[in-house]
């Protein structure tokens, strides 16, 4: 194991204790990073070492779905070979976990009276550990699940079980309201006028862009977890920039490895 102590971050050789499929195309891993569990924050992610072979040179992020004491799980949708190839892995198998990475969810500010969190398809794996924090402080929380049918449903049961109201769509009407999660999301912010609600989303960029309109519209702040491709996830090669906002004149392109995953929705410019 090497590491940064200046930094909490830390890079963990570790074995699989579990892999288990959870919905068509989707898995939760759990694997013990003592050193990752203690010091991770909300909406911080870790870049995962899958295999030396051809082709996977390059690590894959996954956002820290839950910690257990010294455990960690990340829950993954398979998208190419390296998704592919970490679902066929078995407990015992060994994998290097680099973490925790990037910034956090915040809510240290200005907590929310209302916490509505938006997840559409994997992105509600960035939610969890918030949820989680949002629930131990009492705050109220909604969870927004959006899915393409019912088959490949995340999170629903893991966010009632600490006691979060949960709200599903799908695409084709299987589960819940049949069309977009961003329809339940404006539908609720017309009914929650008394409360002073925060969305935090993560999920496609057109959802992202979507929930961001919609809380403009409404005028509530919306904080959103990105997930572009990456690289180095350590600030180096600049393959995960995205354009941000910082005034009315000016655009600059951040870094989503090292200044987010975690922006504000309406500081990113969704039409570049
Ligand atoms: C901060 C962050 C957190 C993430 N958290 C999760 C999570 O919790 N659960 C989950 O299912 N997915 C998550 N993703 C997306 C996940 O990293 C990709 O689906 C995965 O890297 C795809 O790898 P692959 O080899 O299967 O696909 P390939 O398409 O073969 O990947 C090739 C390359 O592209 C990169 N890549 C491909 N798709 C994405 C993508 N959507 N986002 C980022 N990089 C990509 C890979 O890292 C790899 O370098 C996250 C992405 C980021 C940036
Ligand atoms: S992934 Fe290399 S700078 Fe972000």
């Amino acid at each position: 194991m090497r590491n940064n102590p200046l930094l909490n971050r830390y890079d963990i050789h570790t074995a699989i204790l579990s892999n288990e499929k959870v919905a068509e195309d989707h898995y939760l891993l759990r694997c013990e990073c003592a050193e990752i569990a203690h010091h991770a924050r909300p909406g911080q992610f870790v870049h995962v070492l899958i295999s030396y072979g051809a082709g996977l040179l390059l690590r894959r992020p996954f956002t820290i779905y839950t910690v257990e004491n010294s455990q960690i799980t990340m829950l993954y949708q398979i998208i190419g070979e390296g998704t592919q190839r970490l679902s066929e892995m078995s407990k015992g198998a060994t994998l290097q976990v680099l973490g925790p990475l990037g910034n956090t969810f915040d809510i240290a500010k200005a907590p929310p009276e209302l916490a509505i969190l938006v997840g559409g398809g994997a992105g509600i794996a960035s939610l969890m550990l918030l949820a989680a924090v949002l629930r131990a402080r009492g705050i109220q929380t909604l969870g927004l699940v959006g899915a393409q049918h019912r088959a490949r449903l995340l999170s629903v049961t893991d966010l009632k079980s600490i006691g979060i109201d949960v709200h599903i769509a799908t695409d084709d009407g299987s589960i819940g309201h049949h069309g977009y999660i961003t329809d339940v999301l404006a539908a609720l912010l017309g009914k929650t006028e008394r409360h002073r609600p925060t969305i935090y989303a993560c999920g496609p960029h057109g959802m992202l862009a979507a929930v961001t309109k919609i809380a403009a519209d409404f005028e509530v702040p919306a904080q959103v977890a990105m997930e572009n491709r990456m690289g180095c996830a350590m600030g180096v090669c600049l393959g995960c920039v995205c354009p941000v906002r910082i005034d009315a004149t000016h655009v600059e392109y951040q870094r989503v490895c090292t200044e987010g995953p975690v922006f504000n929705a309406t500081d990113i410019v969704w039409d570049i």
